[in-house]
């Protein structure tokens, strides 16, 4: 991954670059990274912060041979490399929030973004955002975000290089990704309920039919996390939900 690769200083989003260049045919593993995003993008529309110099933000052109309904297994087969990627390196205790977002100490870190482009309902291609707040400092943090978001620097008391944690995350993604088209999605399902540190935790999803309250209990073989609820065992599939 990485070895066709567009760089530029200030971008609005690494995703809308990625999206282009993926429509006038970028390969596999086509890598669009930048130093300050003015119109970053989060899930659900949300914005996402993307301060100069101090972040990684960049987006990956993938194309597996899935149908668009496993799509989402890819979101957690991102989450769980970059997961153990940044506990190799930083020595901090990242945990994966269902479905994407990489937490220390309870706080955001890392978002991760996956949007598709399908043909009938084969995976054309898949445009991966990871943003990751490496060396933002507290006073680039909206105040909103105080109690939220943090950064690799604020929980390691330290600055950490970004070359280098780019390069690991890119090898690491690609063996994960390279294993999840060889030998499917178990091996992930596994890796992600050991890195998740979320499970046999109370929490509450927002899910279409309203909120459900349950203990995460797994990782059902669709991506989607599964809920131990009186009324018994719900997947639940895209929500946002509260620890
Ligand atoms: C989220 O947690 O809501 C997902 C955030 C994804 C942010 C990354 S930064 C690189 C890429 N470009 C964007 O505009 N968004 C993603």
């Amino acid at each position: 991954f990485g070895r066709r690769m567009q760089y530029q200083e200030c971008v609005p989003s690494t995703q809308l670059l990625a999206h282009e260049w993926a429509k006038e045919g970028a390969e596999e593993g086509s890598l669009v990274i930048t130093e300050e995003q003015t119109d970053g993008k989060g899930r659900m529309n949300r914005i996402w912060h993307s301060p100069p110099h101090s972040g990684i933000w960049m987006s990956l052109v993938l194309r597996p041979p899935i149908p668009v309904t496993e799509a989402p297994q890819l979101t957690l087969m991102a989450s769980v490399a970059v997961t153990r990627t940044l506990r190799r390196e930083t020595g901090l205790d990242v945990t994966i929030k269902w479905p994407n977002d990489l937490l220390v100490g309870g706080k955001k870190i890392c978002g991760i973004l996956t949007e598709l482009r399908g043909e009938q309902d084969r995976v054309q291609y898949v445009v991966l955002g990871i943003g990751i707040n490496v060396n933002v400092t507290p006073d680039f943090l909206p105040k909103e975000l105080e109690s939220i978001a943090t950064s690799l620097a604020i929980e390691g008391g330290r600055t950490f290089q970004r070359p280098l944690l780019i390069a690991a995350i890119l090898k690491e993604l690609e063996e994960v990704y390279e294993g999840y088209l060889d030998h499917g999605f178990e091996p992930i399902r596994i890796l992600w309920e050991e890195a998740a540190g979320m499970l046999g935790r109370i929490i509450t999803a927002q899910t279409p039919e309203g909120p459900r309250r349950g203990e995460a209990v797994g990782l059902a073989s669709s991506g989607a996390l599964l809920l131990k609820t009186e009324e018994g065992t719900l997947p639940v599939y895209s929500s946002d939900i509260q620890i």
